[in-house]
């Protein structure tokens, strides 16, 4: 297998001072990318800045031999994910991928979350989202090879307890990912996301939550935990940066030494003509059955 060599392209990485998103730069940059490390350095719950964990992971590449340059901006913040593009092209005049990772955690009982609670997770996740893709857009059209590579998660799926407004989020971000993705492939643009399992200040504030609704013990939750590096999560932020990737609209779910494809199936469903309540009651079996599924696809010409 050829190695899949970065050099010559520029990738933004936001989140990128801790966790997950430092893990991608790390690996990006040692594959010869030059690398945007992107972090407002705040809170698990978003407040506050730091410049502490962008220019750390920054130092960390170029002390290595690598090229990267460090901004503090927000990606909830339309400025401020303007210039996290600027900074891109200021180093290195273009943009060749975005990896849009920077996040926050705010967990909470649907019936105690604010309304600010809840627009605090779509200003990070889905529209920090929009905002960084947006700014970049038109430099990975130049680029000819754009990529996109969004962060969402499982528990967009539901199941683990307390996340409703981060799961929506994350949501929004899936959605987000499979209608960008029937636009970029004229321009050469792959739309992509990973669903990462990895154990970071995110994910460790809610352990003892997943471990509760799993029924394990902590030292179960503390074995697993310890399987779960960043850095095994970074590959598949790599491939789906990486021009050679032609999936669109895919997610890859990534994490404890294993990588599989997150899929939306419809089931075969029941037929007839006037369908009544009745009948979807008197035929919930079949309509439920997803044994023989159609897979939905993105309806984008291939790229
Ligand atoms: P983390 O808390 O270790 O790192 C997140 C980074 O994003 C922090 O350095 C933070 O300063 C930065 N950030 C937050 N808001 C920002 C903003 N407005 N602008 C710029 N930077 C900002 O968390 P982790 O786990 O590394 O999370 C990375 C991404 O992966 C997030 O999108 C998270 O939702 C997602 N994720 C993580 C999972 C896990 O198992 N750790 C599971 C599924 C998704």
């Amino acid at each position: 297998m050829t190695a899949l060599n970065f050099d010559g392209r520029v990738v933004i990485v936001t989140g990128a001072g801790r966790g997950l998103g430092r893990a991608h730069a790390l690996l990006l940059a040692a594959k010869g990318a030059q690398v945007v490390v992107a972090d407002s350095g705040g809170g698990i719950d978003g407040g506050g800045t730091s410049h502490t964990p962008a220019d750390a992971v920054a130092g960390e590449i170029t002390d290595a031999g690598g090229r990267a340059v460090a901004c503090h901006a927000s990606v909830a913040d339309e400025r401020g994910a303007a210039s996290i593009v600027e900074a891109a092209l200021d180093a290195y005049g273009r943009v060749d991928a975005v990896v849009n990772n920077a996040g926050i955690h705010d967990p909470g009982l649907f019936e105690d979350l604010t309304a600010d609670q809840f627009r605090a997770m779509l200003d990070v996740h889905y529209l920090g989202t929009v905002f960084v893709t947006k700014a970049a857009w038109p430099h990975l059209v130049e680029s000819g090879s754009g990529r996109v590579v969004n962060t969402i998660s499982e528990a967009m799926l539901g199941g683990i307890p307390e996340l409703s407004s981060y799961g929506a989020a994350k949501g929004a971000v899936f959605g987000l990912t499979r209608n960008l993705a029937t636009e970029g492939p004229k321009y050469g643009i792959g739309v992509n996301a990973i669903a990462p399992r990895a154990l970071t200040r995110l994910s460790a504030a809610h352990s003892d939550k997943v471990a509760a609704v799993m029924s394990m013990t902590s030292e179960v939750m503390d074995q697993i935990n310890a399987s779960m590096p960043p850095e095994l999560c970074a590959p598949a932020a790599a491939f789906l940066a990486h021009p050679s990737c032609l999936l669109n609209g895919e997610v890859l779910q990534i994490g404890m030494g294993a990588v599989s494809r997150i899929a939306v199936v419809c089931s075969r469903g029941f037929f007839k003509e006037g369908i009544t309540a009745e009948d979807i009651a008197g035929n919930l079996d079949a309509i439920m059955d997803t044994r023989d599924p159609t897979l939905t696809t993105v309806t984008a010409p291939t790229m």
